[in-house]
């Protein structure tokens, strides 16, 4: 028995990083995993790797989490796929703007909307499944940035800090209604994944960007996707059951300071 065998996940932003990792370690801890994906051939990629080693573990779906009307199409697949869904892991999400002076408008409402609207849109579309294979956990992947501000992350700020608080509301939505539904947000610091890539914009390679960033973190280095993907895997094992409306933070101390 792995440690959520039975245990049906929807993963969003599938197709790499932290999602494709935690994609492959809940799979190899014995779960069903659906991985949905804008980028949808990164999806099946990721699928196709996932079930070259544990066969038949593992699905994808094209979805644009900003997509009300795709989020409805996706479910419907991943519920047949996997006959229910009783995880649901609403990773995907992007960075971008700079200070609030300097981040246009439309950059600010392209990042609520990738970054929280999805959020809310995968709570409400995924919790009826949800209730129907209970028990069942929510991740939603906030950020240390939604904890803590910095001078240029407005728009990221915000969306994190809205992941943060309103995963603790489904939280309460759900306990109150008896569904047997846990939520619970992650807060990771910097983790070695693609997304830093887009950090690298400003002419300084990888590795001197992630020493630069390793500077920042009290155990002096940035995290490894696995660092989340053994969070994700605790939170969606019943090991958490008396977990719900709580922030788990991956931030190699940050935050402590
Ligand atoms: P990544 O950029 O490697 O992967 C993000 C995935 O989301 C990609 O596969 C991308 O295609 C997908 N995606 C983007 N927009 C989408 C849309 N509209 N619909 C569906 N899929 C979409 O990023 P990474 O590092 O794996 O990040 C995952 C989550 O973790 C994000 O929410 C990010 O904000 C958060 N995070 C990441 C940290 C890091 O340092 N890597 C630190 C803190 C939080």
């Amino acid at each position: 028995m792995g440690r959520v065998t039975g245990k049906k996940a929807f993963i969003t932003g599938g197709a790499q990083g932290l999602g494709a990792a935690s994609g492959m370690m809940l799979a190899k801890e014995g779960a069903l995993v659906t991985l949905a994906d804008i980028n949808e051939a990164g999806a099946k990629s990721v699928a196709d790797q996932i079930n070259a080693v544990y066969p038949g573990k593992a699905f994808s779906v094209a979805l644009d989490v900003t997509s009300e009307e795709e989020w409805k199409e996706a479910l419907a697949y991943a519920n047949d796929k996997m006959d229910g869904i009783n995880v649901l892991f609403n990773n995907a999400g992007i960075g971008g703007g700079s200070t609030v002076e300097e981040t246009d408008f439309a950059t600010f409402k392209r990042v609520q909307e990738v970054d929280v609207d999805s959020v809310f849109l995968g709570c409400k579309y995924a919790i009826p499944y949800m209730v129907k294979h209970a028990p069942g956990s929510i991740i939603n992947t906030s950020s240390i940035a939604g904890l803590i501000a910095g001078h240029n992350m407005a728009a990221y700020n915000a969306a994190k800090a809205g992941v943060w608080l309103l995963s603790k509301s489904v939280a309460l939505h759900c306990a109150k209604k008896g569904y047997r539904i846990r939520s619970n947000s992650i807060h990771p610091t910097f983790i070695d994944t693609p997304i830093l890539d887009g950090m690298t914009r400003h002419n300084l390679a990888k590795d001197d960007l992630v020493a630069k960033l390793a500077k920042q973190v009290p155990l002096g280095v940035i995290g490894e996707p696995d660092d989340v993907a053994y969070a994700v895997l605790y939170l969606a094992s019943d090991e958490s059951k008396f977990m719900t409306g709580a922030e788990l933070k991956l931030d190699g101390g940050i935050s402590a300071m």
